[in-house]
């Protein structure tokens, strides 16, 4: 029998310390060791780290396994379960693969469930075996919410249970296709340390599942709760150990939502799925530009960007509020831009021909709760903020509706961005121009190329001013 002691360990990264510290030596966070419970021996943990452990000992004479040439290892056609969900499935590279483990994940109250419950649903309407194991809400909750999304996730087998052993003997003894687990954080072990939803335990219990579903066959989806800064106990310390990684994100008061892959072994990580929650669950946005420009209103400090979201272009409304204001310093707000990129416009406006607006409160938003990520996203903030301190809507000479896309570099000028002419296409397609946006090499149709952010400005105030005159 081991000696029973305890340790020290960082719920961000998973840092072991004898002594507790306030910031912990692996990661840098602070207050995130807790004392756990290490090294009791009798458990699975223990047996399964002797049987692993080099102890010293004679050296066997000849290796029991031996390398393969790459070209000599088998492929097993990778058998793929599509959810039916088309936005999850382009996400994924094509559905779910068998015996994969994907991790999903998200802030509380952002669908998780609903859209594994879906997705489960229509893998059972299409004859797949499918376990929905709930640690959160009781076998009675999980039916409401399936009543809501309609007949076919009433056909899911639920387990509602939180203890490690019992929900894999149940996916031994059901086989099924599909499993979700809601959520990793509420499983725990019989001889994991610490309380669930600790380090120990979720790692514990990803590894347990991910064995358990490579010997059968099953693809598994863990939900994992993610805080607004990022991950908190377990998603984090998950990414190396699952197959893909899963991100559902969005305001939780409105309705859009995006899921974006941030790592995925089968498939490209640079898709994004659009949803929007309804009375019936999450539906699919399609067309998500078509929504977007449909809702954007033409008035002053609103500018439409020609967003990239993975390979597909995405057209959202730039919207800016200028303010006067007594307060030093002025407030910046924003919503679904950075902030820090924001600073970085308002310097480069007030040097370069631009509003100075140092003594402005600044409010800028994405309309619709979407993030945009890019760099191109600059040239839009730049041309709301002056709609929005001039009062004057952006106009193209006939009355036109402007878009744009573009860096803005710190000497002003007009950086180039990636996919320019799917970008410029995709706002032609909506009818809007003059299509604002760096000199490309290569001249593209359509497309006002300018060098510097004065320039674009310039053309734009141009405009407003013919437009006034005729
Ligand atoms: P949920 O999937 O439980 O979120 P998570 O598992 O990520 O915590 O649901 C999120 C919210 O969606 C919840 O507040 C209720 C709402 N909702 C709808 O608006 N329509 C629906 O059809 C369903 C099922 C849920
Ligand atoms: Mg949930």
């Amino acid at each position: 029998m081991g000696r029973s002691e305890t340790r020290h360990i960082c719920q961000q990264c998973g840092h072991k310390a004898l002594t507790w510290t306030g910031q912990c030596a692996g990661c840098g966070e602070w207050n995130t060791l807790a004392e756990t419970r290490v090294g009791a021996s009798g458990g699975r943990g223990a047996k399964r780290s002797a049987a692993t452990a080099s102890g010293p000992g004679p050296r066997p004479a000849s290796p029991a396994v031996r390398p393969v040439v790459l070209r000599e290892v088998a492929t097993p056609a990778e058998a793929r379960f599509e959810t039916g969900i088309g936005e999850l499935d382009r996400v994924l590279g094509g559905g779910l693969v068998a015996g994969s483990l994907v991790l999903l994940g998200g802030p509380p109250g952002i669908g998780k469930s609903t859209l594994t419950a879906m997705a489960l649903g229509n893998l059972s309407a299409a004859g797949r075996g499918t376990l929905y194991v709930t640690g959160e809400e009781s076998a009675a909750q999980v039916r409401m919410r399936a009543e809501r999304l309609g007949d076919s996730a009433l056909g899911v087998p639920v387990l509602a249970e939180t203890a490690l052993d019992e929900v894999i003997a149940n996916i031994e003894a059901e086989h099924p296709d599909v499993c979700v687990i809601d959520s990793i954080q509420t499983m725990h072990g019989a001889d994991g340390g610490g309380a669930p939803g600790s380090i120990g335990q979720v790692r514990e219990s990803a590894g347990a599942l991910m064995e358990c579903g490579k010997r059968l066959g099953v693809a598994i989806v863990l939900v994992g709760h993610v805080t607004k800064e990022g991950a908190v106990a377990g998603p984090r310390v998950l990414e190396h150990l699952v197959d893909c990684v899963l991100l559902f994100d969005g305001e939780r008061e409105r309705s859009y939502r995006t899921i974006r892959a941030l790592k995925n072994r089968f498939g490209a990580t640079s898709e994004v799925g659009v949803f929007e929650m309804r009375s019936g669950g999450l539906s699919e946005v399609v067309d998500p530009s078509a929504r977007f420009v449909g809702e954007a209103t033409p008035a002053p400090g609103s500018c439409v960007l020609c967003a990239m979201e993975g390979t597909r272009p995405l057209l959202v409304e730039v919207q800016a509020l200028v303010a006067p204001t007594e307060i030093v310093p002025p407030r910046r707000v924003v919503s679904g831009i950075d902030r820090n990129r924001l600073a970085m416009v308002l310097a480069v406006l007030s040097r370069y021909g631009g509003p100075k607006l140092g003594s402005a409160d600044v409010f800028v938003s994405v309309a619709g709760g979407v993030r945009v990520e890019e760099p191109g996203a600059d040239l839009a903030v730049a041309l709301a903020l002056a709609s929005a301190n001039s009062a004057e809507p952006l106009g193209g000479p006939e009355g036109g509706r402007v878009a744009c896309f573009g860096e803005v570099g710190l000497s002003g000028e007009l950086r180039e961005v990636a996919h320019a002419e799917r970008r410029v296409t995709e706002a032609r397609k909506f009818g809007l121009t003059p299509v604002l946006g760096p000199r490309s090499a290569e001249p593209l149709v359509g497309l006002s190329a300018h060098r510097s952010i004065d320039s674009a400005l310039r053309s734009v105030r141009g405009s407003s001013k013919a437009k006034q005159a005729a």
